[in-house]
């Protein structure tokens, strides 16, 4: 098992990406903090994870309050010593129209470039803050492909995304001779979420497609002419969090099958 004993802490881990890496962490013996704004969905995951012979603890945390992130980890390291590995997949919806950016507000605009940029440092100044200690740690993100890519209608969620690249990379900088690696995945739309489901399915709808005929325009834009999975996005996240991975920090993984060239 790659992971035996890690102690991972997950932030929006009721949600797709997060139930995913948590349930695949397990598999390869993670010890869970599992974490989310609402209890219900995290105490799902962690109830898969405990069937399947896992270990999961639960808490409710708002990954935007620094107080509350700040007590859990140390509550964290109160009961298992240390945090091995930082997992924030928290995400907010995407807007549920097309509004394009000359007719957008400015507070539509920011609200995910401020939303993501805090949660994701504060969850990893946070976790970095306690790794030193042992001079060993993984903090990882997730981004999304505008970060790269021009893509209409996302508003602010493009420069969120990008500014969360760059966070990774300056984080790198700072804590890697420190013993602390920064990755980030960059999945494309996973057909089978729901964040997915509903904002692909806004945009077949304005281009007179339906759900499959425009999941298949997609594919056909990848190396392999299909998108790719949670699983196979999770089994990324798992080598990456190892130390089979100890020759990897500062960049952001490429998860699109070849439609998002470096
Ligand atoms: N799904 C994909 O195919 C895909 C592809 C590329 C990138 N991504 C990125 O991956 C991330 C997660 O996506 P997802 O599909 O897993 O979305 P999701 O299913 O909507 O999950 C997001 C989770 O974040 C939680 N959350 C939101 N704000 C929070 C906060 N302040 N504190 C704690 N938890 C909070 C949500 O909890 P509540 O529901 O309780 O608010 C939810 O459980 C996003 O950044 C997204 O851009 C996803």
């Amino acid at each position: 098992m790659m992971l035996t004993d890690k102690v991972a802490v997950i932030y929006g881990a009721g949600g797709a990406v997060g139930g995913a890496v948590a349930r695949a962490f397990a598999r390869q013996g993670a010890k869970l903090y599992l974490t989310g704004r609402h209890l219900a969905p995290v105490e799902t995951v962690a109830k898969d994870v405990a069937s399947a012979g896992g270990s999961a603890a639960v808490a409710e945390v708002d990954a935007l309050d620094e107080q509350a992130v700040d007590k859990h980890l140390q509550s964290v390291i109160d009961k298992a010593g240390r945090v091995d590995i930082s997992f924030n997949a928290v995400g907010i919806p995407n807007p549920k129209s097309r509004v394009p950016l000359v007719e957008m507000d400015i507070e539509q605009f920011s609200l995910p470039i401020t939303t993501y940029t805090r949660s994701y440092f504060l969850t990893a100044r946070l976790a970095a803050r306690r790794m030193v200690a042992n001079r060993s740690g993984v903090i990882m993100m997730v981004t999304a492909t505008p970060s790269r890519t021009g893509t209409p209608f996302i508003g602010g969620g493009g420069p969120a995304m990008a500014a969360v690249e760059a966070l990774t990379r300056s984080l790198s900088a700072e804590l890697a001779p420190q013993g602390i690696r920064v990755i980030g995945l960059r999945p494309q739309g996973m057909p089978e979420t729901g964040r997915i489901k509903e904002s692909f399915g806004l945009y077949a709808e304005a281009s007179g497609m339906t759900w499959e005929q425009f999941q298949e325009s997609l594919a056909s834009r990848t190396h392999t002419r299909r998108l790719s999975t949670l699983e196979e996005m999770a089994n990324v996240a798992v080598f990456m969090a190892s130390d089979q991975a100890s020759g990897i920090t500062g960049t952001v993984v490429n998860l699109s099958m070849g439609s998002l060239d470096d």
